[in-house]
């Protein structure tokens, strides 16, 4: 088990969508490089979020790195439209696509980051073909579709599995975990080989998200 200096990402799915201009800056002020946006169409998932238009008005008032993690049936449709929005990294769900080879090109073609995500019934082996492929591997350790939800220990086994192949491979993706992260469970996350992990209710639900992050990152 190796404990690499990860990075914290902000989830604006648990920030107030009324005063999104001052939730971005509490993510800039406390010092976080990327800021995480869930995009949810009601069927992959059962809730909406947003779309290109909340993406291209974040862009105009940040220079955080957006990443995008596209939670819809059809992602191909949205990559270009993404990144013309202001995506800096994008995200599809490996049990949305048939073609998921196919659509990390397209992502990368566009010069983006390209990432895949898994729920958390699918295991890494429906991935393992493509890690050459990517940039991102986002473990979703919660079910998608909401914030503040526990997580899934044997999410964590999945990050130890995928930090032992990219060794043994020689690879250098990186490995992203998303739901249930806050200061009891991110030693393990990171302890499990995570560079980055994403952080909803933990951080934009803090009295002190400055404060919150710091303890995040360091411990
Ligand atoms: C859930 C989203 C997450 C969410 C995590 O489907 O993909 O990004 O914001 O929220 P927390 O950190 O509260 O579990
Ligand atoms: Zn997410």
């Amino acid at each position: 088990m190796d404990k690499r200096k990860s990075l914290c990402a902000p989830s604006i799915l648990s920030a107030d969508f009324t005063t999104m201009d001052r939730e971005i800056k509490k993510a800039e002020n406390a010092g976080a490089k990327w800021l995480h946006l869930d995009v949810m169409d009601g069927q992959f998932v059962p809730e909406i979020t947003f779309g290109t238009k909340m993406v291209r008005d974040i862009k105009k008032k940040t220079n955080l790195f957006l990443d995008v993690h596209l939670m819809v049936k059809n992602p191909e449709n949205l990559v270009s439209p993404m990144v013309e929005a202001g995506a800096d990294a994008i995200t599809f769900h490996s049990e949305a696509v048939i073609h998921s080879h196919r659509l990390l090109q397209a992502i990368r073609k566009e010069n983006v980051l390209c990432g895949i995500s898994i729920v958390p019934s699918t295991p890494v082996s429906a991935i393992e073909v493509l890690l050459e492929d990517l940039d991102l591997v986002l473990i979703m350790s919660v079910n998608p579709g909401y914030g503040g939800q526990k997580l899934i220990p044997s999410a964590i086994k999945k990050v130890e599995l995928l930090n032992q192949i990219r060794r043994d491979k020689g690879l250098d993706f990186k490995i992203s975990v998303d739901g249930g992260v806050n200061r009891d469970t991110v030693s393990v996350v990171k302890e499990a080989g995570a560079d980055i992990f994403v952080a909803g209710s933990a951080f934009f639900g803090s009295a002190n998200p400055l404060e919150e992050l710091k303890i995040l990152e360091t411990i």
